[in-house]
């Protein structure tokens, strides 16, 4: 096909693929089947495919999520995106509608009334009818640039239907049943839970790697515009009727009414309807519907007067106390859990809540066999706030702490004036079990594939025995074939995600050391400001509080931590296996006199005098950032002996280059070790 006959058929493909999915997932009324959708795809990849300089960022192809970003850029939003007051009962809402008709004066006032759907601000940009920047809320004024994980939303239109220039802005939430599905999903996999719908739709908008998010179903409801250029609307109505228009998902359940008990009539009929829709809403948006009274009624300093959030009252439910379930964590602290009878709670189903300590369990009376009351208010766990004593039947029984850990037997301990029970052993198999688990965690070493129950599974069956050990599993492939569930490809994902975290920046090493009091936050601050672990090892209590945010009981923490022999033997065997210790990111505090600060660097070819390895930590320690491939936004390319085609590309781009000599030299005048 030549040229013009592709641009062509993309064109129409395009529009076409583009209008059958507004049919399907804003109208929810298709017109064809799955399998002629996929067909109009697959042309257009083929054509993508065979003309890839055609593929534009509104092609429907882009939906799938391209390559993961190294960090989100900050947006400022032109208009800032405002929270709303809230309204809690009928009292609350006819003391807007006084406050309301104060200002206006005489006028008839009418009420947009919308649902307040629980999910995350988003604003959209588009230009031209195109789709070209999303942001999160983030503190109002500025949010985060996450345009690649939106495009995956099919119902945010790449191109609207009409070339108009504008902002809007909406919530992406995720459906119940979605979220259902995602946390059976991850439960399966021994990964931790989303608490709640919200939770797993920031959690995935908030993912660097675009295919995150194209895998999780989220959805969006458009309901206002930020900025709007070359038309004029008169009313909040009118204009989510022209969002409508433009190919937006807009709520069909939206209702204008002149008169408060209206709306308050409204606000009750879905506090009763509300389990039934299929996303979880939180409460009831009403808005002055005229825009000249909006202008006149304002803002105060943090909302807008035209508008307050009735929020229904928390959803409750009664249910039995079946049992209690003793836990204990990475670092011996025993927590209760209440093991209830499901019941459905505000959409999802209830089967456990925390119970925190034993004091709660006395405070309440708990026995076992129970009614109880459970709660489940916004984004909290489920908790249970009230027992209810006159349903006792005579066979409920008290719950006993035990007096020894469960998992090893040893007597548990209640450490100065804090309310847990630990167990001390540090042998105990729950503490270092629980203690790799957190080594693999997202925020820790993030070793996909490495779920709770497999590494539960690896320890118990003597494969592993510390967090070192999972850098030598590959010596152990046989083993792992013969495990339950796992074939030839989970066992190489597995060892390929192993081998990944060895690149980590060290501060996801540092945090997974489950060092107590070391937060991942803590642990960024140190990795910035030593550059190496060994630094971190080494460092005095007096150097550690030197940093501001490191107080003398962190100082003291890590002292002690590395002070230890077995912290220190495990330390060494992730060094021989090739983890890394260096701080990869860019160094800010006290860094930006390093002759590499902020700067990417780029190394190519064979070093005669050091390891690529050691090459990196140098640069990491001079305040640079290694990448792997030359771009114009690469600061500098170190070129070793037989560099290629990165050395070629640099001279073309005009990046500056450095031989080994010059870095040598550079070593040398700032004496790194
Ligand atoms: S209007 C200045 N309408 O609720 C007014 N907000 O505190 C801006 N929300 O973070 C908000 N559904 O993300 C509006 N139909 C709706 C909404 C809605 C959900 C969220 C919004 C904002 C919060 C308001």
């Amino acid at each position: 096909m030549d040229r013009l006959t592709a641009e062509e058929r993309i064109r129409v493909l395009r529009e076409q693929i583009e209008k059958h999915n507004r049919l399907y997932f804003i109208e929810d009324r298709p017109e064809i089947t799955d399998q002629e959708y996929d067909m109009l795809m697959r042309e257009l990849q083929d054509l993508e495919n065979l003309f890839p300089d055609m593929v534009t960022p509104d092609s429907p192809t882009q939906r799938v999520g391209g390559e993961p970003l190294p960090f989100f850029e900050k947006v400022e939003h032109k208009t800032p995106m405002l929270s709303l007051g809230n309204a809690f009962n009928e009292a609350d809402l006819r003391d807007f509608d006084r406050r309301v008709r104060q200002i206006v004066g005489n006028q008839p006032v009418r009420y947009v009334c919308e649902l307040k759907i629980d999910g995350l601000a988003v604003s959209l940009h588009y230009e031209n009818g195109v789709f070209v920047k999303g942001a999160t809320r983030g503190d109002g004024q500025t949010g985060e640039d996450i345009t690649q994980n939106l495009r995956t939303i099919r119902s945010i239109p790449l191109r609207l239907t009409r070339p108009l220039t504008l902002e809007v802005r909406g919530e992406a939430y995720m459906p119940k049943r979605a979220f259902e599905k995602l946390n059976k999903e991850r439960e399966e996999r021994g990964e931790a839970l989303f608490a709640n719908p919200r939770n797993s739709a920031a959690g995935s908008l908030r993912q660097l790697d675009p295919k995150i998010a194209a895998s999780r179903s989220l959805d969006t409801y458009i309901y206002g515009i930020g900025d709007l250029q070359g038309e004029t609307v008169e009313s909040h109505s009118e204009g989510l009727n022209l969002l409508e228009s433009l190919g937006f998902k807009v709520n069909p359940e939206r209702r204008v009414f002149d008169s408060i008990d209206d709306v308050i009539e409204f606000t009750n009929s879905w506090t009763e309807k509300r389990p039934q829709l299929p996303y979880e809403i939180d409460g009831i948006v009403i808005k002055v519907d005229s825009y000249a009274q909006q202008q006149e009624l304002g803002f105060t300093a943090k909302s807008p007067r035209w508008a307050i959030a009735y929020k229904f009252p928390a959803e409750e439910a009664v249910t039995i106390l079946e049992g209690i379930e003793v836990s204990v964590g990475r670092t011996g602290a025993v927590t209760p859990t209440a093991l209830l009878k499901p019941v459905s709670l505000a959409g999802t189903t209830v089967k456990r809540a925390s119970l925190h300590n034993e004091d709660i369990i006395r405070e309440k009376g708990l026995l076992i066999g129970d009614h109880v009351v459970v709660k489940k208010a916004g984004d909290i766990i489920p908790e249970i706030v009230a027992v209810l004593p006159e349903r006792r039947t005579g066979s409920e029984v008290p719950f006993q702490m035990p007096t020894h850990c469960p998992e090893c037997g040893s007597e548990l301990v209640r450490i100065e004036e804090e309310v847990a029970l630990r167990c001390i052993n540090p042998m105990c198999p729950a503490l270092i079990r629980e203690g790799i688990i957190h080594f693999v965690s997202r925020q820790a070493m993030n070793i996909e594939g490495l779920g709770e129950k497999l590494v539960a599974q690896l320890y118990h069956e003597g494969i592993i025995h510390s967090v070192a050990d999972l850098y030598y599993l590959h010596q152990q492939r046989e083993v792992l074939l013969q495990m339950e569930r796992m074939g030839e490809k989970s066992v190489d994902n597995l060892l390929a995600a192993i081998e990944a975290s060895k690149e980590n920046s060290v501060e996801r090493l540092l945090f997974g050391l489950g060092i107590r009091l070391v937060g991942a936050k803590a642990a960024k601050v140190l990795a910035e400001h030593f550059g190496h672990l060994d630094a971190i090892m080494q460092a005095s209590e007096e150097e550690l509080t030197r940093i501001d945010e490191i107080g003398p009981k962190m100082a003291a923490s890590i002292v002690n931590y590395f002070a230890l022999p077995q912290a220190q033997a495990v330390v060494e065997r992730l060094k021989a296996a090739g983890v890394n210790m260096t701080y990869k990111g860019v160094r800010i505090e006290g860094g930006e006199d390093l002759p590499f600060a902020g700067k990417t660097i780029v190394l190519t070819g064979t070093l005669a005098s050091m390891s690529r390895q050691e090459a990196e930590e140098k640069i990491a320690r001079l305040g640079g950032k290694v990448t792997g491939s030359v771009s114009k936004k690469t600061d500098l390319v170190i070129a070793g002996e037989k560099a290629g085609s990165k050395l070629e590309k640099a001279e073309k781009l005009g990046v500056a280059v450095m031989d080994e000599a010059g870095f040598l030299q550079m070593l040398n005048e700032r004496s790194t070790p």
